[in-house]
């Protein structure tokens, strides 16, 4: 699929370009950027990101009050993300131990944090219990198990139970998780038998119920499909109604804007669910995604060897730290820094040794040399929580970018980090 469009409208708001037409993020220039932290650099437009936070929470307020919305930050797990989002009136949706680690550590007040995992360890729910995370989202029977075992007497756990809808969503089949047969949550007849159990334990409370259909979701229907079976299973004070609004990587994505999807999802609430029930739903792709870039320096260029080979341009990142185009075959864009738009087809891939390396394919680059610096739009998703050392690669940093200045909120690691867990001496 090759790329025609404006790139420039996938980048986050609020980007320019100046005189000599070098990208300007957050009212810094990434040429500055990049020789002052180094590539690759996944620059954060904090401004941008702070204005979808308050849109989420203001535009979920205007249709339902009685809402919340909980930041899933397994899209971007970092203390500098997460304490911005605690700073906008968001909860913290943490998905096992180390994300309710670096949520105190950005300074969440415990009983605001969600508990997520098909797979909770004893560890991790004794960790959740003694740190007093507010909510806990029963996925199975064991869970209600170690809970009970974990809560000491005296206190009492927040819990909802997962629900599988059975809603399939048209997204990559690994992002479904609404449909029958999947790993995540309860059919309904379990789901209503775990309610039971939660309903008679001194040291639980049943709250509510929670779903989640999947992520990287085009179609606000099929989000707002999964609110009836919820109601159907009976009254709670709580729905948790999970993420899963898509973003826009590539000129061909039209997702639901945010007053779109909203409207859909409280629609399907206010016709389903009770008037002074809890509403929460779960964002993450769609709060961070195009909020951030990443910025490599061109390695090498291969030239097309054949008419059926393509040219190659080659970065100094990739899978390490964008593994979606490997897992899933989500598209990126990309662009020169300074020569934005126009341009021939080339491939751009990365440095690591696995052939699936792409960065991305057949997309318009103009005149791009050795040293350039390229630009990916819309990697504030699941890029930084997948990173990885494959072939001893040292994890990227994290810079925010705001009105001109600029920070450092994730360091590059060094080549003495790789060797820190390494203790056979
Ligand atoms: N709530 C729950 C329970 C979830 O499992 C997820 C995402 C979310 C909320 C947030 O969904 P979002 O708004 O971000 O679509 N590793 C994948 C992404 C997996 C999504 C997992 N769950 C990737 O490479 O993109």
């Amino acid at each position: 699929m090759s790329g025609t469009g404006d790139i420039f409208g996938l980048f986050p708001a609020g980007t320019t370009r100046d005189a000599d037409g070098t990208l300007v993020v957050g009212g810094c220039r990434l040429d500055d950027l990049a020789r002052e932290y180094g590539t690759p650099v996944m620059v954060v437009a904090e401004g941008a990101l702070r204005d979808r936070a308050r849109a989420y929470r203001e535009k979920l307020a205007a249709r339902w009050p009685a809402s919340q919305v909980v930041f899933a930050s397994k899209a971007f797990a970092c203390t500098a993300v997460q304490r911005l989002m605690v700073s906008e009136g968001l909860w913290i949706d943490v998905a096992g131990g180390g994300e309710i680690v670096t949520a105190l550590a950005a300074g969440a007040d415990p009983a605001t944090l969600v508990l997520h995992g098909n797979a909770k360890t004893t560890e991790e729910i004794e960790l959740a219990v003694r740190s007093g995370v507010g909510t806990v989202v029963v996925d199975n029977v064991d869970d209600i198990d170690r809970l009970e075992a974990t809560v000491p007497p005296g206190r009492v756990q927040g819990c909802l139970v997962r629900v599988i809808p059975g809603v399939q969503a048209s997204t990559h089949a690994a992002h479904a998780t609404g449909h029958e047969g999947v790993k995540f949550g309860l059919s309904p007849a379990v789901a209503r038998r775990a309610a039971a159990r939660i309903e008679a334990s001194p040291r639980l409370r049943m709250d509510g119920l929670h779903t989640h259909v999947g992520s990287q979701i085009l179609v606000a229907d099929e989000l707002a499909a999964a609110v009836a079976p919820l109601a159907a299973l009976g009254r709670y004070p709580v729905y948790d109604l999970g993420g899963g609004l898509g973003a826009r990587y590539t000129y061909t994505d039209h997702p639901p804007s945010l007053d779109d999807y909203l409207d859909a999802l409280i629609g399907a609430a206010r016709a389903h669910l009770p008037g002074d029930a809890r509403i929460l739903i779960e964002p993450g792709r769609s709060m961070v995604a195009d909020n951030a870039v990443t910025v490599y320096t061109v390695t090498t260029i291969k030239p097309s060897a054949t008419p059926a080979a393509p040219t190659f341009v080659a970065v100094d990142g990739g899978m390490g730290d964008n593994m979606e185009v490997a897992l899933v075959g989500q598209r990126f864009e990309a662009t020169i820094a300074d020569r934005v738009g126009g341009g021939e087809p080339v491939t751009v891939v990365g440095r690591h040794c696995e052939s699936g390396d792409v960065l991305s394919t057949d997309v318009p680059l103009r005149d791009p040399k050795v040293g350039d610096l390229l630009v990916v739009p819309v990697t504030g998703a699941y890029c930084f929580t997948m990173s990885n050392n494959y072939n001893g690669a040292r994890r990227i940093p994290v810079v925010f970018a705001d009105g001109g200045r600029a920070r450092l909120v994730v360091r590059r690691e060094e080549w003495s980090d790789l060797l820190v867990r390494d203790v056979a001496g």
